[in-house]
């Protein structure tokens, strides 16, 4: 461990986060929050770090919440390694590890359940249906054990940003919802846990996605403004690398609904797989 970590704590129980957090708000602390499903890299640490400059206590989650995944999606074989984790969150200066297991979060199974009608079947929801319903239950039971002043989400899942946001700003939740920048590869490919699952040459290869992202914000910016082209810039990209597109939408980041022509406040999101492995991303055209 190098010197500027701290000795972080590991808490399993939500009882004893939830007790945790209470005594440091009656202390007039202020608490962050960083939730995660682990398998960190430096997109993760950024935020992180973030909460732990502008927050007195950082509360880093770890689990992988078996609610947002579909009955044949990657939940068995999601990366898991906690001490590494653990020792990655300290030395970015967390104070706290919260790791529940499932039957800490779900000792019943789960019958209430937050939905965005609106949006949980667009775009990665169409795909994943059950996806978002189960993000932003276990976000609200979250926020409800970790008591947070403020919470950290990464641009990198712009829908899942936007849906918490939402959830938050709908529900009256005591919580100011900070989004961050993506952290990137050298070779521009988003930082994701679930990049572990692509082989060198697919990995070499998904490059293209922030390429192809790239080569539509350039040709915008030279007046290009239809939706269709844009699109169909970014898909022949990423195809002709070897990706198999799941969805390019170009979208109002200010409600995440398709727009008709391209402007400043839209933002282009896709999914795509390569491989077995299913990657997302975004670009906004600011
Ligand atoms: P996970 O995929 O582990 O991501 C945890 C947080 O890290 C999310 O807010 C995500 O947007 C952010 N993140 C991931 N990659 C990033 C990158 N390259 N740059 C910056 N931030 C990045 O998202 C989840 O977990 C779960 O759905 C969760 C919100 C924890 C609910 O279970």
């Amino acid at each position: 461990m190098r010197n500027n970590a701290k000795k972080i704590k590991i808490i399993r129980s939500p009882l004893a986060l939830q007790k945790f957090s209470q005594k440091m708000l009656a202390q007039g602390k202020s608490i962050g929050l960083v939730p995660t499903m682990g398998a960190l890299h430096k997109g993760h640490i950024s935020l992180v770090k973030m909460s732990v400059k502008n927050n007195d206590i950082t509360i880093a989650s770890i689990f992988v919440n078996p609610t947002q995944f579909g009955a044949n999606e990657d939940f068995a074989k999601y990366p898991r390694r906690l001490l590494t984790d653990a020792k990655l969150c300290s030395e970015a200066g967390a104070d706290i590890v919260f790791a529940p297991q499932p039957k800490d979060m779900y000792p019943l199974p789960l019958q209430t359940f937050i939905h965005n009608p609106a949006l949980e079947t667009l775009y990665c929801g169409k795909y994943r249906p059950t996806h978002f319903a189960g993000v932003l239950s276990v976000v609200a039971k979250l926020f409800n054990i970790a008591l947070p002043s403020r919470a950290y989400f990464g641009e990198k899942d712009f829908q899942q940003l936007h849906v918490i946001r939402k959830m938050a700003f709908d529900l009256n939740f005591p919580v100011k919802v900070i989004g961050a920048k993506t952290i990137r590869e050298k070779s521009g490919l988003a930082m994701s846990s679930r990049n572990e699952y692509l082989s060198p040459k697919e990995r070499a290869a998904a490059s293209s996605i922030y390429a192809g992202l790239l080569e539509a914000k350039k040709r915008y910016a030279q007046g290009e403004f239809s939706v269709a082209k844009l699109k169909g810039i970014i898909k022949e990209k990423i195809e002709r690398a070897g990706g198999k597109i799941q969805y390019v939408e170009i979208v109002d980041k200010r409600d995440l609904m398709p727009v008709a022509s391209v402007s400043p406040k839209s933002v282009i999101l896709l999914a795509c797989h390569f491989g077995k492995t299913r990657l997302i991303d975004h670009l906004c055209l600011i």
